[in-house]
């Protein structure tokens, strides 16, 4: 079949691979696209948010399946567009309608739906301009540090941590006077989680589902996590710590009352769900819910699925998925994110990017490249190339993903250069 994927970063170029394997893609289109996904598929100049576009080429181009990448196509209901579309409703699309997709756009939406269905999340109030002393207040019952989060999309900058009480409350003022836009028209004030935190991602139909590895992700600029929020610095899959005894409580107390919980709202889901969790103890809570995969965890998630995937998503779009097992890499996986200079603040972009040899069991994905005028690879985003190694331990893999990445130069190029390392040391000890 013709599929089009949705997306331009990483995780498309690691899912598109993915996808260009499959036994029943005869071929795969990207839009936008990178330059990395131009060399496993075509990549088409479609405006991702204009649904009649995306529409009109699937059927141009007998598209019969649609795999969306990134969140706010899916926000904004492409899904639905898809379903309500006489002509196109028969294409099988891989993502939650607009309904499903609020676990995402909506932080307090989401937080309800742990309530009603009972999965373990931290205790929280949601507040508006008009609630603001009493947000204030609740604030006052809680202990540093106090934890504000924008209830909608904030391009990842709206959770605000701070040990301060009177700056916590500035804050909470300042979010509700519209610091994030309408995005911060109400806002979470929610206990403060401590622990380690990890991703871990399912595929459902709705029904029934698949639990994917775990991966854990870097997303501050500096070593030692410090520094500014970026998309991701790297990731790693699995996570050592999430050993057999933890997933089974992931999976019992979390994941199966939120499929059950999709099942009896009638909430048409089929898709990704990504569960940001942190391990308090040993004892898992969510954090937040994504509608899609993580970007750079696909990077390190992807490579290991042996299963054929685009069999996964026509199960998935037809809510057969317990007809699916997964089969995957036993060996870890280790990413590596080389960024512009400057990143995640301003930066340049059009540098040469010059890719080294290539070497076994490590795959370098493009997140932010395009080609030149004379087909030469130049930089076109913050978070610009990755390279993920599989090896049979975290180290090796580790030590396989740099020595790649070092091979890899434009000016201005940095990455961190402790990835997994905190993970290194939880082994040790
Ligand atoms: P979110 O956008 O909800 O994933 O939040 C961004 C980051 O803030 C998370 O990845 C966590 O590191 C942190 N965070 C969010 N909520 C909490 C919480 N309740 N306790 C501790 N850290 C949190
Ligand atoms: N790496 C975090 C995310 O994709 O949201």
């Amino acid at each position: 079949m013709n599929i089009l994927l949705l997306g331009s970063g990483g995780r498309e170029h690691a899912i598109a691979c993915k996808i260009a394997q499959s036994a029943h893609c005869k071929k795969l289109y990207i839009a936008p696209g990178n330059a990395g996904t131009a060399a496993v598929g075509e990549n088409v100049m479609l405006n991702t948010s204009d649904f009649e576009e995306v529409g009109r080429f699937v059927l141009d181009h007998h598209v019969e399946m649609l795999v969306v990448g990134p969140e706010a196509p899916l926000v904004d209901g492409i899904a639905d567009y898809f379903a309500e579309t006489p002509a196109l409703h028969q294409v099988m699309v891989v993502g939650p309608r607009k309904e499903g997709a609020r676990l995402e756009g909506s932080k307090d939406y989401a937080k309800a739906f742990m309530m009603r269905h009972k999965i373990p999340t931290a205790r929280y109030q949601t507040f508006t301009a008009d609630t603001l002393k009493e947000g204030e207040a609740f604030l006052d019952t809680l202990k540093a540090p106090y934890v504000l989060k924008a209830d909608g999309l904030a391009a990842g900058k709206g959770v605000l941590i701070e040990n301060d009480l009177a700056t916590a409350k500035a804050h909470l003022g300042e979010m509700l006077g519209g610091k994030f836009g309408s995005a911060s028209a109400s806002v979470l004030i929610e206990e403060y989680l401590s622990g380690i935190e990890l991703s871990v991602f399912v595929l459902t139909d709705g029904r029934h589902y698949l639990m994917l590895p775990s991966a854990k992700d870097y997303k501050r600029i500096g070593e030692g996590d410090t520094g500014l929020n970026t998309g991701g610095m790297g990731s790693i899959s699995p996570v050592p710590f999430a050993d057999k005894e933890f997933m089974k409580k992931v999976e019992d107390r979390i994941v199966k009352p939120t499929v059950r919980g999709l099942a009896e709202e009638k909430i048409d889901y089929r898709g990704f769900i990504f569960v940001g969790l942190m391990n308090c103890a040993g004892d898992p809570y969510v954090i937040e819910y994504n509608v899609r995969m993580g970007d750079p965890e696909t990077e390190s998630v992807f490579p290991r699925l042996k299963s054929d995937v685009v069999e996964l998503f026509i199960n998935t779009a037809r809510g057969t998925l317990d007809r699916c097992t997964l089969s995957v890499d036993q060996r870890t996986a280790a990413c590596v994110m080389m960024v512009a200079g400057g990143y995640p603040e301003s930066y340049e972009k059009g540098k040469v990017i010059t890719l080294g040899t290539d070497v076994d069991d490590v795959q370098v994905f493009h997140c932010g490249t395009k080609r030149g005028k004379e087909d030469e690879l130049l930089t076109n985003g913050g978070r610009v190339i990755c390279t993920t190694a599989l090896a049979a331990t975290l180290p090796e893999a580790l030590m396989k993903s740099y020595n790649r990445a070092a091979e890899i130069e434009w000016e201005g190029k940095y990455n961190r250069r402790d990835i997994g390392q905190d993970l290194l040391k939880i082994m040790v000890n």
